[in-house]
């Protein structure tokens, strides 16, 4: 089902290769790197972009920034390890932007990822800095080393909650811990957040419970990335509450690189 809140705008162009080459490497953390490439993208901050290498292979990777374009890639596994080889002055081969992005709503927002998910909310922080609209940012990840982009938010004057599943750096545990102090002290408008699958679907039941509009990038197994092959419906575990249900990620059929990887909640 097409998903209401959104134009759907994947073109031939989104489904065809570009070249870009990259400028400039800067390290993020123990395991992430952004990458600058020699371009711009017109896109908005949740769309994300299909990198090839060739002989290694493709994978969706979000927007961290389009003027010029920026990814920002944790090292985890062969394709993100191949992307982390790279130097500068090398080229990688883009699709896109594809998917449907966040839309910025309100006077103060929270945003909250997990992981990588630090990469496109910072996208969208810069965005709502611009538009002289209040952040907040939760960031959950294992350990002080995983934690991304901290001061790159409080440099866009946002007031940053912290997490860590050991404990090495601010409240241990998950970053749902984080959620209900951000929403008691900034009463945001929305609820922006990334990260993995069961972080979402806790989000999802604190942002119902608490009556907050939400907007969620969801990672699914991508391989086309523009609603041909199927590999991306969205399949969620376990039962949600009735109060969620409603909205169109929860039905059949939806398809993460088509209908998201954002999805839309209103209370
Ligand atoms: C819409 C969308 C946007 C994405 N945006 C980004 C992004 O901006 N930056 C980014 O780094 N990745 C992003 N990803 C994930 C990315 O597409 C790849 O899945 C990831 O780089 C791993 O690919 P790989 O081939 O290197 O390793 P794989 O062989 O796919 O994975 C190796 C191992 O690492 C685990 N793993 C996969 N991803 C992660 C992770 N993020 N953290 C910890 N363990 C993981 C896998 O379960 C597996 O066990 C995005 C995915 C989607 C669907
Ligand atoms: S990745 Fe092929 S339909 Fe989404």
């Amino acid at each position: 089902m097409k998903n209401p809140h959104v134009a759907y705008r994947t073109t031939l162009a989104a489904g065809t290769h570009r070249a870009f080459t990259i400028t400039a490497i800067r390290q993020e953390n123990e395991r992430t790197r952004t990458l600058t490439l020699n371009q711009p993208l017109d896109c908005s901050a949740g769309q994300f972009v299909m990198v090839w290498l060739p002989g290694v292979g493709e994978k969706p990777f979000s927007i961290a920034g389009n003027d010029p374009l920026t990814l920002t890639i944790v090292d985890v596994g062969p394709i993100s390890h191949a992307l982390h080889g790279l130097q500068t002055g090398e080229r990688i081969w883009l699709r896109g932007p594809l998917g449907q992005g966040y839309q910025l709503k309100g006077q103060q927002v929270l945003l909250a990822a997990g992981g990588y998910g630090a990469a496109p909310l910072y996208f969208l922080a810069q965005q709502a800095y611009q538009s002289g609209i209040g952040l907040s940012v939760c960031l959950g990840a294992r350990s002080a080393a995983d934690i991304l982009l901290a001061p790159a938010f409080e440099a866009l004057g946002a007031r940053v909650y912290i997490s860590t599943d050991d404990g090495s750096l601010g409240r241990q545990g998950l970053i749902t811990g984080l959620l209900p102090d951000a929403i008691t002290a900034q009463h945001p408008d929305c609820l922006y957040a990334c990260g993995p699958v069961k972080m979402l679907q806790a989000l999802e039941i604190l942002a119902a419970a608490n009556g907050i509009p939400a907007q969620f990038s969801w990672e699914a197994h991508m391989r086309c990335g523009i609603g041909l092959c199927g590999s991306c419906e969205l399949i969620l575990s376990g039962e949600a509450p009735a109060s969620v249900t409603h909205t169109a990620h929860h039905r059949p059929g939806w398809l993460t690189c088509l209908d998201g990887p954002v999805s839309f909640y209103e209370p």
